[in-house]
This record gives structure tokens, sequence and C-alpha cells, in this order.
């Protein structure tokens, strides 16, 4: 079974701490995605797994064993790097055949499972380029290739698409989804974009600082974040967060007043997603001028200026309003407000 187990883990670098005392589960068979910004400890715990950094405290567990003095070639890991690591002077044929050659097998053998994975990442043809003859996508279908040629117990992903076009990335990542479904594969998926790891995981575990802040999966990650920071960080657009105070069971702020299910109580930070607001006729719950429009196709992303805060809505795609023009809001009958504390962050 490739369950992967981390408990008390730890890297430091001298007294810097780059993954704290982490505990985690990867279960058999999951997508489980490390999210979190740039610096948060995310490769790091992907190499220790790997077994390409020493663990400075803790154990790794792949299964029942415990694999911390593990080489990593004997771990039956495939990794996927964002550079893709391709090794330029072979053709895509024999960068893709390299993990077979390495484990002894037969060239007819290698060509002919080679053949069958460049069909599915749809290289067939391009078998006999070199790496600096592919565009990045290709070079990354490669690397792909690579990690699939032969069926490992675990696949780790440090952010495969972040060198590729917006397009190629949604296309690559449904690739990824479908490609995950058929083989089953535990992987362990690093991005720090909050939308991959949305469409992704079946769990996410937001990283800030070396820490874990939230494990869960992507529904319950979106509905209910635990502190602010995984508030902001998760949806697009991101959540509008407000200062204010609940005052006679209403969350009150300047421009601001919506009824809300709890205690009063001064310095709270309230948090509604734009599709969470609607336009409202006449004076609605947040008032002010308008900032912004953006239409996206489907909808017009309306922002609203409120003191010195923004407050964005999804509005209907055949919204007009000129700027500055006074505009009105409220939470749609359906919406769900976050409350946190102000000053620990923490979910109230
Ligand atoms: N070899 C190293 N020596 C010192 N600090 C390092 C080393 N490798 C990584 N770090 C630091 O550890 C932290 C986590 O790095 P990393 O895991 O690469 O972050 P992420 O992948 O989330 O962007 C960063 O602050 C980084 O600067
Ligand atoms: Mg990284």
């Amino acid at each position: 079974m490739a369950q992967v187990k981390l408990v008390d883990v730890e890297k430091r670098y001298g007294s810097f701490v780059a993954v704290a005392n982490q505990s985690l589960t990867i279960e058999d068979g999951e997508i489980l995605v490390l999210l979190g910004p740039s610096g948060c400890g995310k490769t790091t715990t992907m190499r220790m797994i790997a077994g390409l950094e020493d663990i400075t405290e803790g154990d790794i567990f792949i299964g029942e064993e415990r694999i911390n003095d593990k080489p990593p070639k004997d771990r039956d890991i495939a990794m996927v790097f964002q550079n893709y690591g391709l090794y330029p002077h072979m053709t895509v044929n024999d960068n893709i055949a390299y993990p077979l050659k390495l484990r002894g097998q037969s060239k007819e053998q290698r060509n002919a499972r080679v053949r069958e994975i460049a069909e599915k990442v749809e290289l067939g043809a391009l078998l006999h380029r070199r790496p600096s003859e592919l565009s990045g996508g290709q070079r990354q279908r490669v690397a792909l290739a690579r990690a699939i040629v032969r069926t490992p117990s675990i696949f780790l992903m440090d952010e495969p698409l972040s060198n590729l076009d917006a397009k190629l990335r949604v296309t690559m990542r449904a690739e990824l989804k479908h490609l995950h479904h058929e083989l089953g594969v535990t992987t362990v998926y690093v991005t720090h974009d909050q939308m991959e790891a949305m469409t992704l995981a079946s769990r996410i575990a937001v990283m800030r600082d070396g820490h874990i802040v939230q494990l869960d999966t992507p529904k319950n990650i979106y509905s209910n974040p635990v502190d602010l920071f995984v508030a902001g960080f998760i949806g697009s657009p991101s959540m509008n967060l407000i200062e204010g105070t609940i005052t006679k069971g209403r969350f009150e702020a300047p421009g601001v007043s919506i009824k809300v299910e709890a205690a009063d109580r001064g310095d709270v930070v309230l948090g509604i997603r734009p599709e969470n607001l609607e336009l409202a006729t006449g004076k609605g719950a947040i008032n002010g001028p308008i900032y912004a429009l953006e239409l996206t196709g489907d909808a017009t992303l309306i922002t609203i200026r409120e003191g010195a805060s923004l407050i964005c809505a999804r509005g209907p795609a055949d919204f007009e309003a000129a700027m500055n023009s006074p505009c009105s809001l409220k939470p749609t009958s359906d919406a769900k407000l976050h409350l946190f504390d102000k000053t620990s962050g923490q979910r109230i």
C-alpha cells in the first residue's frame, strides 16, 4: 500500500525552520496538494519525501516502512519538477525510456512501452526530437511521460504546470486529473496556484511559514477557511474581508450593515465572497461608488469603494454603470458569511 506518512517531520537550515514539526498522512490513491505562497516549505516537504533532502527530525513512512535512511532510487517514487529536468542530449523517446533502461528492460520492451505512453500524452509524432526542439508544453508532457512510463507507488509533482501559458495549464490540469483517475497512484502535488489546487486535489494542505494551517477537502476549505490567511488565499477573485464590529446582531462598518448570527463584539473581520453579493435596489447592505467594472464573459466583476477598502461582487454580464456612480450591494439569500477575530485572524 502506498500511503505516505509524515510524523513530526521538521527541516531546519541552521536555525531557520523551513518545515516546522509537520504530521501528515497522504492516503493511498489520493492527490494531496500542498498549497501556499512561495517560500512556505512546499518543495522542501516534497524533497524530504523523495529522499533528496535530509530530515532534521521525525520519520517518514511509505506504507508500514520507515524510509528515513532509504536512498531515493529505492523509494519507488517518480518526480516531475517545475523545470522538467529532461536530458538535453537525448531524444524524446530516450528521455521517456530512461527509467526503464535503468531497470534493465530490453530495447524492445522499452520502445513498446514508450509508444503506448507517448500516445496517451500525444507525443507520438515527436519521439525522434530533442528537448530543445519542443515547446514548453511539449517538454512538460515529456517530463510527465517519463514519470508515468513505469507505474511507481508514488508521484511527486512540484509545480509541474507553472511554466506553461494559461491556456495550456488548464488543458494539462484536466489531463493530469484524467491520468490520476486511470492510474490511481498516490500523488503529492505542489502548487502556489489556488485554482490548480481546488480542481486537482482530493485534499489540500494549505501551508504558511513551514506550517500546515488547514488540511481538508477543497470544498470544505473553500466554505470554511480556518483563518484570514486561508480565507484570502483561496478563491478568485478573493473573498472580501471587511473590518468592523458586531452591534445588536449586525455587522457594522462605514457604509456597511449586515445582519449576522453572532454575539456582539468589537474588532471582527467579515468575509464574504464576490459570488455571495448581488446588486440591491435602493439602499443595500453595502453602499459606495463604483471603482471598477470588469467583464469576464459570463459575469461582470463590480468593485465598489467603501472608505479605504474595495469590495467586489460578481454581477450580471450585462451590468453597466458610470464610474464613481453610487452602487448598492446586498448578500444573496444563500450567502455564506464568515467572521474572523481581527487580532488572531482565527475564524469565530
Ligand atoms: N538549502 C537551503 N538553505 C537554506 N534555506 C533554504 C534552503 N532551501 C530552502 N530554503 C528556505 O526554506 C524555505 C522553504 O523553501 P521551499 O520549500 O523551497 O519553499 P516553496 O517550495 O514553498 O516555495 C524558504 O524560506 C527557503 O528560502
Ligand atoms: Mg517550491
